[in-house]
């Protein structure tokens, strides 16, 4: 696999180079809520334009129709990109229109340009492969004769979309740092972990995680498992969970995880208490009961104490740690001590700690838990979940054809 450095040694003065970078951050109208994203981008952006590169970002942010939305624009991106760089950073009002050909060719050596949300063209997402290549051709235009293509948008890598995937394969392709960054990573758990290695998943969805929990009861020593998936888990041991998550249809493969793990010896860990409220807000007043006592009429928030402890006990130990999902609806503070005290157990333990996913890194942000504290924190979402099930992620293979 070529890499940004080997683009530095062949030369990218005064050349056009498309970056596909993830861009996709939590916004609360027009506020962005967490930067993180924005600022893990940045290594690679510089490095470029110190470089005297024309650098010409694509990215997407949230998931819209296949048409413009002005809730989707990109541009409180571009404009907390070019704070954070300390320079103008100009935005397209088009993917790869009139508008993006004219800030391409307008860009002078060092400088950046964002193009609007790829999502708006629907050939970025489609599955008809000349579709995405027509997208493709005219993404790989901007960037021109000379041009070169670099992915370091590691939270798509998952994706084969023309932005991620196609376009690598009509300019010469590098990886950024981040996607280096993140893999290597994220091989040091899939390949040789130390042990004790222990998973934490928390989140609403079950399904979302299903083939990483299959995967997983094969590699780790201990899986805990909260937030709102837990409560088809602690159904599946027949117990009432009252209006909490739960994925009825998912039941079975759960009793199956279940029976997997005291087969091969897995310690499957799940909630011992829960606070509980009768509605889904903030200010909802709420008890702490025994998840084997939820009543009929309240649902699950977060973590009780005994649980926090539970988890912090089975954590001590570990010499390698993924945690992927919050505990409990962190975003509210009366329900975000959970999840708190599991980031406050990672970082106590010493142990090489990798958080994964969007929501579990803002969490650590927002919680005012040390970002230093852990060993990495992830970009990826559902990319880091796929790298982690030994899937083959599109965006990666296609750097190293
Ligand atoms: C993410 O948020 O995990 C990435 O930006 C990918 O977004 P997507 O799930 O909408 O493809």
């Amino acid at each position: 696999m070529k890499t940004l450095d080997d683009l530095l040694a062949e030369g990218v003065a005064g050349r056009r180079v498309l970056l596909r970078a993830d861009l996709n951050v939590p916004l609360d109208g027009d506020r962005i809520t967490d930067d993180g994203r924005v600022r893990a981008s940045l290594p690679t952006i510089r490095k470029l334009t110190e470089a005297n590169a024309r650098v010409i970002i694509t990215a997407h942010l949230g998931r819209p129709k296949g048409a413009p939305e002005a809730k989707y624009s990109l541009a409180p991106v571009a404009a907390r990109l070019g704070e954070l760089l300390g320079t103008e950073v100009a935005l397209a009002t088009d993917v790869v229109g009139e508008s993006a050909r004219a800030v391409a060719v307008a860009l002078a050596p060092g400088q950046v340009a964002l193009v609007e949300n790829i999502r708006f063209d629907p050939r970025e997402t489609s599955k008809d492969e000349a579709e995405r290549g027509a997208l493709a051709d005219e993404l790989a235009a901007l960037a021109g004769a000379d041009g070169a293509f670099v992915s370091d948008g590691f939270g798509v890598v998952h994706r084969k979309q023309a932005s991620v995937y196609d376009v690598a394969k009509r300019l010469p392709r590098y990886a950024g740092d981040l996607v280096l960054a993140e893999v290597e990573v994220l091989r040091k758990l899939t390949e040789n972990p130390v042990r004790p290695y222990v998973v934490v998943l928390g989140g609403a969805k079950v399904s979302d995680k299903l083939g990483v929990i299959a995967n997983l009861l094969g590699k780790v020593d201990r899986l805990l498992i909260g937030g709102g998936m837990a409560y088809t888990f602690l159904r599946a041991q027949g117990h009432e969970v009252g209006r909490s998550l739960l994925q009825e249809d998912q039941l079975d493969t759960v009793r199956g995880f279940l029976a997997e793990a005291t087969e091969r010896g897995v310690e499957l860990v799940l909630p011992v208490d829960v606070l509980v409220a009768k509605e889904f807000s903030a200010d909802a007043p709420y008890e702490v009961v025994s998840t084997d006592a939820i009543p009929a009429d309240q649902e699950g928030l977060d973590a009780g104490p005994a649980t926090r402890e539970l988890f912090t006990a089975k954590l001590s130990d570990a010499a390698t740690v993924f945690w992927n999902g919050p505990l409990g609806v962190f975003e509210f503070p009366a329900f975000s001590g959970g999840t708190k005290a599991l980031g406050q157990a990672l970082v106590d333990s010493g142990a090489f700690s990798v958080v994964g996913g969007g929501d579990s890194a803002a969490a650590v942000r927002s919680l005012g838990l040390p970002e230093d504290g852990f060993s990495h924190i992830s970009t990826g979402g559902g990319a880091s979940l796929e790298f982690l099930e030994g899937k083959e992620l599109p965006g990666i293979a296609v750097l190293e054809d």
